[in-house]
């Protein structure tokens, strides 16, 4: 066992090597490109969904400038059902920012790649130290639990000063050779991610346990400590399913740059049952479908799709267009889950009421 006396950084990096993660598709590179997708990739998405998408995203863009090139509405389409949406639309313009500016290569300093769209300050520590051993700290919310707890730093973290001086901290217990950089970046995000989790930390296979302040304490759950409470906000919408007998075509309204499911392409929205009603031909029936509950990050959708079938040469009077081939295109993945789950019969006669799948899913 390793105690206290050894280094912090000492006992991750060889914990790293031991019990860490190791054979994910990001690892084992230095190439700034696929290191840079795989941490945007990461950020608000689980490990198991990102091992699904990034190898497809690099087969359609096996590179930085064939990303920059790529119309903005291929990037979304395969982005589609990663969810937080502006991610996709700053890792495009980052990458058209490198071909630009840096002429096709991603720059070496943290602090230069923190001023590209998207990459944040633990974004580009990451990457930094990942592909040229950077001695630069990373604080992404796994990160702040393990060093709050480790450090027993008690201090509400949405407060910009404490924050600010857990960045010191961080940077204080970097290892001292840039060649222990990759390893113990990993480390600390492994052991965030399977050890010192946010319910039930496993202190006994934590190589920090021994000088671990929360463990002393007892209730390393407790951290990190949170003194301000957010309300989550709640927002109905109506969705509007328009179809056309004996077509698979759909009605579909891309989404303005801003707010909710930005960019993409989904069924009119209306704040209103009577909203929806209005857009559609007098004496077209509708079908209501069970509402469902979609939650964002900061709020909570209760969504309420109502189908209606238009004769042939009938449109909804609201913005959009008819969109045979909707499942290629960057959709919100309850939108799509819906669309996918009442297909079928949306054009065979009478609908019956379809239930879209319950969602208790995340973002988008
Ligand atoms: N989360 C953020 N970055 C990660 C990485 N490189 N490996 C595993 N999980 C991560």
């Amino acid at each position: 066992m390793s105690g206290a006396s050894v280094r912090f950084a000492t006992r991750l990096v060889r914990w790293q090597r031991q019990h860490g993660r190791h054979g994910l598709p990001w690892q084992g590179t230095r190439d700034p490109y696929r290191v840079w997708l795989s941490e945007i990739m990461l950020q608000q998405t689980q490990v198991a969904t990102v091992r699904d998408y990034y190898p497809r995203f690099l087969a359609r863009f096996p590179d930085v400038a064939a990303l920059a090139a790529a119309p903005a509405d291929d990037v979304m389409a395969l982005w589609s059902g990663l969810g937080y949406y502006s991610r996709a639309r700053h890792l495009h313009r980052c990458a058209q920012e490198v071909v630009a500016h840096f002429g096709g290569q991603f720059p070496r300093q943290a602090e230069t790649l923190q001023t590209l769209p998207g990459i944040g300050r633990s974004t580009a520590a990451a990457i930094a130290a990942f592909c040229f051993g950077e001695r630069a700290a990373i604080l992404d919310g796994n990160v702040k639990r393990v060093l709050t707890r480790h450090l027993g730093v008690a201090d509400d973290l949405a407060v910009a000063a404490h924050e600010k001086a857990l960045w010191q901290r961080a940077d204080a217990l970097l290892p001292t050779s840039p060649a222990d950089m990759p390893a113990y970046t990993q480390a600390l995000m492994d052991l965030g991610a399977t050890v010192c989790t946010a319910r039930q930390p496993r202190c006994g296979a934590c190589p920090v346990a021994a000088d671990c302040v929360a463990r002393r304490e007892g209730t390393p759950e407790r951290y990190p400590v949170k003194t301000r409470k957010l309300k989550r906000g709640q927002q109905t919408l109506w969705l509007l399913h328009a179809h056309q007998t004996g077509q698979t075509a759909v009605w579909l309204h891309k989404r303005p740059a801003r707010g909710i499911w930005a960019g993409l392409y989904a069924l009119p929205a209306f704040d209103t049952r009577s909203a929806l009603l209005a857009a559609l031909p007098a004496g077209v029936s509708v079908t209501d479908h069970a509402p469902f509950i979609h939650v964002l990050t900061h709020k909570d959708l209760h969504l309420h799709p109502v189908s209606a079938r238009l004769p042939g040469h009938a449109a909804p009077a609201t913005p959009g267009a008819w969109h045979a081939d909707w499942a290629a295109l960057g959709l919100p993945a309850p939108v799509r889950r819906f669309l996918e789950s009442n297909a079928s019969t949306a054009h065979a006669g009478d609908a019956a009421p379809l239930l879209p799948s319950p969602a208790s899913n995340q973002e988008p």
